[in-house]
């Protein structure tokens, strides 16, 4: 008998909750949360296999996958659609639905609004950028039930306000808002937050001055996790690489090289062989009068 471990062996991917999230503080002795974005059942279902503690439908859907220049574009019908897409995968990980542009700045309501369609879509929180000035929507977001994730340093849907995608915490005083943002979010209710694009020493200093997890982009290591894009981990997205990626896959690659050798075997009639292929019965070959018709290729139609 082989020790080889079968499927039946594999320990079944440990389901996470918003509660086992929060409780993951790297110094009350945590492993680091890792987290990965997806925005469909494919990739969903990898995440899952690979045992990620939580899936981001982010709205960087809107660069990675829907083809535009900056966040700003997508809906949360887009971020709807492509949540149900990842919770029909049934993911271990907790999935959090990204709010869009717009759709939590005008009024509290509004957000509860928007947010209930990212919870009622499957998503089990949602996660929103900005500081102290979201804390009314975080607050209108947890007295309706709603987990919220915050996130601070580059907000990507600032773009225009922040004159492009540019590092944050440069300077003493903005180090200081940023902890002052994320001091704030906590009080506010949040149970995690996203920091982006920062000096990973205000990394270390934002995830030292909160009891709720961090969970870093380009923030250094000592955050109490880590996400990262799934297309810029995988290498599908080979037009840009900020410093932060490490790419783990040549999938760009590898899907060229795919599509290339399909072309060829078309091309050259290698594709599709008998295999690949549905036989008649002899009856109906020689009711279509095509028996012997053939070109004789050592196989036949009469294969079922
Ligand atoms: O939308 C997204 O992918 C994000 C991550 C960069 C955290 O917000």
């Amino acid at each position: 008998m082989s020790d080889k471990p079968t499927t039946a062996d594999k320990p079944k991917p440990k389901k996470r909750t918003v509660p086992s999230i929060a409780a993951m503080k790297r110094r009350d002795g945590s492993e680091p949360i890792v987290m990965i974005t997806a925005y469909d059942a494919p990739s969903s279902r990898v995440a899952t296999e690979a045992d990620v503690d939580m899936i981001l439908v982010g709205d960087s859907v809107a660069m990675v996958v829907l083809g535009y220049d900056s966040t700003i574009q997508v809906t949360v019908d887009d971020i709807v659609y492509h949540t149900a897409a990842v919770v029909r995968a049934n993911p271990t990980a907790v999935v959090v639905g990204d709010m869009p542009w717009m759709s939590f700045h005008l009024s509290p309501v509004d957000t509860v609004a928007n947010a209930a369609k990212l919870i009622r879509a499957g998503a089990s929180c949602v996660k929103l950028e900005g500081g102290a000035r979201r804390v009314p929507m975080v607050k209108a977001l947890v007295d309706a039930e709603i987990p919220v994730v915050g996130h601070v340093g580059l907000t990507p849907q600032s773009i225009n306000a922040m004159g492009g995608f540019k590092i944050q915490g440069r300077q003493e005083a903005a180090v200081h808002t940023i902890v002052e943002d994320a001091r704030a979010l906590e009080a506010a209710g949040c149970f995690a937050i996203v920091i982006e694009a920062v000096p990973d020493v205000v990394g270390k200093l934002v995830t030292d001055s909160i009891d709720i997890p961090t969970i870093g982009i380009g923030a250094g290591v000592d955050t109490d996790g880590q996400v990262l894009v799934y297309q810029d981990l995988i290498g599908l997205e080979n037009r840009f690489k900020p410093r932060f990626v490490r790419r783990y896959g040549t999938a760009y690659a590898n899907q060229v090289a795919s599509v290339q050798a399909y072309a060829a075997d078309v091309r050259s009639g290698a594709f599709p062989n008998d295999e690949e292929s549905y036989q008649a019965s002899e009856e109906l070959t020689e009711a279509l009068g095509l028996y012997g018709s053939q070109p004789d290729t050592g196989t036949s139609l009469t294969h079922s």
